[in-house]
């Protein structure tokens, strides 16, 4: 159970201190929530484990509750673990307060047409960070033979059958990718994606599937023309697994941001293998050390010499293996402790420099013009209370408080809650003077 549960809706934290000591990274939200809909194409019992304790994936399977699945979490020290039975799912409509709650409920769309064929489902929420269309989804799904009508803000989506096509999609959207996977697992003949996208969650959704019985080739996704081929089989011969949810990677690198910010060492246990190799390279490009374990699965970052951290000239985000736009908050907050200027460019997402004004307020020097930042880093900054307005853009004020001087007060903090299981905790752990409150 999160402390977001308990109405606690804000963090404080006395800052200038640095961090040290060692954490284990939580799982993936952004893998465990597609997989948590691709349940649905399962007409058995599948077991996940090491989910997230977080508010999106409860939001989730209080979804797949709604349509008839049962879902059972268990808490363990290693993540919970959840069991969903999807024998009984019946109902089509989705309920609005869950849908509207979570932007990756529009996964839900792929997964309920390939199991019942028919989706009835409003219009997606979630963070506040731009233009969020669902063109490619409904684009992808109509290629697949679904209809679709608008209606109002809802939308009703029926397959008699759907039928392999190729699609083409004009840019790597992630959630698109999974939707049309999602549907494709079940439909008659084969499906090619082209320009699919080629994030660690796609793959993961793709092992899941292919554990079940599905027939994904997923190898050409890391080709430049990112493809993804789907022969689709019959829904009976999906059958029931357990999957292990792979570790964080957001998480991961926002806690690297925060000890590149804050200054000190710390390792990180169980990272996603692999997945780090961008954010590494731009730590260590501003000047902390990075060292890896044998295998791969540990990570330690040293930043004690203060004046080795240095600000480079510029950075843009990008889909992945570039550098991932959901750490581009974290990163402005650690570009403001480290001397000389930084040039962020936004290239995923509209509208994803909300937090710049509350670092500003804080007495960070940072302008916007559109989809670019600029951070003049070095100056001091100071506790204030400031308002978390959407996930990464909440952690990345916890970051700026760790660093200023006083208290900082990061209010609305419950948008942290969806993604980050123990902020509060982990970042106690490594020796921040933290909790929640005010
Ligand atoms: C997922 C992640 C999110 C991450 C993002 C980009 C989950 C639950 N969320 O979000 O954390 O920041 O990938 O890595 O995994 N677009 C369209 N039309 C569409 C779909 C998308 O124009 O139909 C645009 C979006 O407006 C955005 C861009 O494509 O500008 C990227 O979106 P997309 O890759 O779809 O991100 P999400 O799946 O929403």
């Amino acid at each position: 159970m999160t402390h977001f549960d308990k109405g606690s809706e804000s963090i404080w934290i006395e800052g200038k201190r640095s961090l040290s000591g060692r954490i284990p990274i939580q799982g993936s939200k952004n893998a465990a929530l597609p997989i948590l809909a691709a349940c649905m194409l399962i007409p058995g019992k599948c077991v996940l484990n090491g989910c997230p304790d977080i508010t999106d994936i409860k939001c989730m399977c209080s979804l797949l509750k709604s349509t008839g699945a049962e879902v059972d979490i268990n808490s363990a020290k290693a993540g919970n673990q959840i069991t969903i039975d999807t024998r009984n799912v019946r109902e089509h409509r989705l309920p609005e307060k869950y849908v509207s709650a979570m932007r990756s409920s529009v996964v839900m769309m792929g997964a309920m047409l390939g199991r019942l064929g028919e989706v009835y489902v409003n219009y997606p929420g979630g963070c506040v960070i731009g233009e969020r269309p669902i063109n490619l989804h409904l684009y992808g799904l109509e290629k697949l033979g679904a209809q679709i009508w608008i209606e109002g803000n809802h939308i009703h989506a029926y397959a008699d059958e759907l039928k392999g096509a190729v699609i083409d999609l004009p840019f790597p959207s992630v959630g698109a990718t999974q939707n049309i996977i999602l549907a494709a697992v079940t439909a008659q003949g084969t499906t090619i994606i082209k320009n699919a996208a080629r994030e660690p969650e796609i793959i993961e959704l793709c092992k899941f599937l292919n554990k079940a019985g599905a027939k994904i080739d997923y190898a050409g996704a890391f080709l430049p023309e990112g493809r993804i081929v789907i022969h689709g089989i019959e829904l009976s011969r999906l059958h029931e697994v357990s999957y292990e949810i792979i570790t964080d990677r957001i998480v991961a690198g926002t806690y690297l941001f925060a000890t590149l910010a804050a200054g000190g060492e710390v390792t990180l246990e169980n990272i996603p293998i692999g997945q780090l190799d961008s954010i590494c390279d731009i730590i260590t490009r501003m000047g902390a050390m990075i060292a890896l374990n044998e295998d791969g699965s540990e990570v330690t970052i040293y930043a004690n010499e203060r004046e080795k951290i240095i600000n480079i000239p510029y950075i843009e985000t990008q889909v992945y293996p570039a550098f991932p736009t959901d750490l581009q908050s974290p990163l402005l907050a650690a570009a403001c402790m480290a001397k000389g200027q930084l040039k962020v460019q936004e290239k995923i997402f509209t509208s994803r420099f909300r937090i710049v004004e509350e670092l500003r307020r804080m007495g960070a020097d940072v302008t916007v013009e559109k989809d670019l930042a600029v951070v003049t880093g070095g100056r001091e900054l100071e506790g204030r209370t400031v308002i978390a307005r959407e996930l990464r853009g909440g952690a990345a004020l916890v970051i700026a408080g760790l660093c200023a001087s006083g208290i900082t007060t990061v209010a609305d903090a419950g948008y942290i809650g969806r993604g980050y299981q123990n902020i509060v905790e982990d970042l106690t752990k490594l020796g921040a003077r933290i909790r929640y409150g005010n």
